[in-house]
């Protein structure tokens, strides 16, 4: 049995290879398939005048998801998907499949959701999930390669990490737990075990809230790092994101342009260092205080909108002339869906472009009226972030809207942290910082906090016995397989996504 993805290293040789069947189109006594088999997709022709009557017969009985076995010869065609396609000779459906739900046509949110189980065999969702395979190999490799030990931290746990907000409440053997927000409490400790750690597990936060950016269940990549200051973290998180979309860019451009995703902004970022905000500077460029590169985020803005009207415009023209040409009645059948097709991606491009222009006068108020001292907002991310093409890093932020954990800086008015924000509009993908190592501020920030003293004693004795400085952070991987795909939702970027209001499938 040969593997589509080995294709080309069978031309014009005799092979068998098994699959889904994901469309079927006949014409003049050909049939036509696209084959896949979860290594890639191919083009399968039967052809009535040289396969057997028999085994037409069976060609035509494919219908779409059905499974099947085939065997004909491997012939290179650049202009098919892939490269090759596949000259039936035998044919045999394995598994049947009528009325499959999910058809060529749009469909809404919801009953692909709900098809979640069947939505994921569909060409975008199988690229998405390479990508974020490929994500989580590169992020292990990168790691593994600067000589950081995977350590994984429970899932259980009696202590909050993240604020008390977001907890899952499960009962453990008549004791009250709740599920991990974040390995890091556990990572630091791994890290004066260790000295340079990753954990790589499932997080869980109640976010009651339907956001793009937000799922109740997401993996988490949080390295942890001994005698680390947070100049040196930033480094690092730079050098790794840089590693790891370089090395998807290497390895996915089919999925890349299966996903019509273009990755100019990847490219140029892998190169180029990240820009370096402290949160006082950051705060100003989005309020139109600041220039960057000559211009304020209100003038970005308003241009951004002229260019997106413009853009509306264009596509209405577009569809205009599509349906004109429908209209004019000369085009075939194949050649009208396909125009149909155009045109409905045209509508759904303007109402999204409708939308963004919709957005931005609320974005630009809010930004002018942004209260220095409060935390971003996803908006005000967007704004600061159209401002640059590369990722932003905002540190130094005030301490009073940071995690317990964070150290202060010189002045005690701000905490070492950093969070990373991500080009395109995605905002904030990774959270990390310096660590506390004073004792007794820690206990005054836990109590602050109002959190459970005695849940966090194993974590004040790492600063009790061989304290050191030391830094991490967290990088969320559905938000980086969002940006990196450029999607719309995070709900596409994990096979089963759990979230605010949808358990099943
Ligand atoms: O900024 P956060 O809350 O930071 C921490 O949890 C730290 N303990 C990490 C550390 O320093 N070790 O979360 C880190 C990242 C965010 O930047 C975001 O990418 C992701 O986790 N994240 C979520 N992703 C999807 N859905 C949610 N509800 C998320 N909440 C956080
Ligand atoms: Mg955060």
């Amino acid at each position: 049995m040969v593997e589509i993805k080995d294709f080309h290293k069978h031309t014009g040789e005799r092979v068998s290879t098994q699959g889904w069947v994901m469309n079927t189109r006949s014409s003049k006594g050909l049939e036509f398939i696209i084959l896949r088999d979860g290594s890639g997709f191919a083009q399968c022709v039967a052809d009535a005048a040289v396969v057997s009557a028999e085994v037409f017969e069976i060609a035509k009985q494919f219908t779409q998801e059905c499974s099947v076995r085939l065997t004909g010869k491997i012939v290179a065609d650049e202009k098919q998907i892939g490269g090759y396609e596949l000259h039936i000779e035998q044919a045999e459906i394995i598994g049947t499949s009528e009325n499959y739900p999910i058809s060529n046509k749009e469909h809404g949110v919801e009953f692909l959701m709900d098809n979640r189980h069947l939505w994921l065999r569909s060409k975008r969702q199988w690229a998405i999930m390479k990508i974020r395979n490929r994500i989580i190999f590169a992020i292990h490799t990168f790691f593994q390669n600067e000589g950081f030990v995977q350590a994984d931290a429970p899932i259980f746990t009696g202590n909050a990490a993240e604020g008390t907000t977001t907890l899952f409440n499960v009962e453990y053997y008549g004791e009250d737990a709740y599920l991990s927000q974040s390995g890091q409490l556990y990572g630091e400790a791994m890290a004066m075990a260790l000295g340079k750690i990753y954990t790589f597990g499932p997080t869980f936060r109640a976010e009651k809230s339907k956001t793009r950016r937000h799922l109740s269940e997401f993996w988490m990549i949080e390295p942890e790092m001994a005698f680390y200051n947070n100049e040196m973290n930033m480094d690092l998180i730079e050098k790794f994101l840089q590693f790891v979309v370089s090395d998807v860019l290497t390895h996915c451009k089919f999925e890349f342009e299966a996903l019509e995703r273009n990755t100019t902004v990847l490219e140029t970022l892998i190169h180029k260092p990240f820009k370096r905000l402290p949160y006082t500077q950051a705060v100003r460029i989005l309020k139109g205080e600041e220039q960057v590169n000559g211009k304020t985020t209100i003038e970005t803005l308003e241009s951004d909108l002229s260019l997106i009207e413009t853009e509306i415009s264009e596509k209405r023209t577009e569809i205009s002339e599509k349906e004109k040409a429908i209209a004019d009645g000369t085009l075939k059948k194949g050649q009208i869906n396909f125009m149909q097709n155009k045109i409905d991606m045209l509508k759904n491009d303007i109402k999204e472009l409708e939308a963004q222009a919709e957005n931005i006068p609320q974005w630009l108020k809010s930004a002018k009226e942004f209260e220095y001292g409060s935390d971003f907002g996803g908006s005000d991310e967007t704004v600061l972030t159209r401002m640059f093409d590369v990722p932003v890093m905002v540190f130094n932020w005030p301490h009073e809207i940071k995690a317990f954990y964070m150290k202060r800086d010189e002045t005690g008015q701000f905490a070492k942290g950093v969070d990373v924000l991500a080009p395109e509009g995605y905002g904030e993908i990774v959270g990390g910082g310096e660590r506390e190592t004073d004792l007794n501020y820690l206990i005054g920030k836990i109590d602050e906090h109002k959190l459970p003293m005695e849940a966090f004693e194993w974590y004040l004795d790492l600063r009790k016995y061989g304290s050191v400085p030391h830094s991490g952070f967290g990088l969320g991987l559905e938000r980086m397989v969002s940006w990196l795909c450029k999607l719309k939702h995070i709900r596409e970027t994990i096979p089963f996504p759990r979230m605010y209001g949808r358990l099943n499938p």
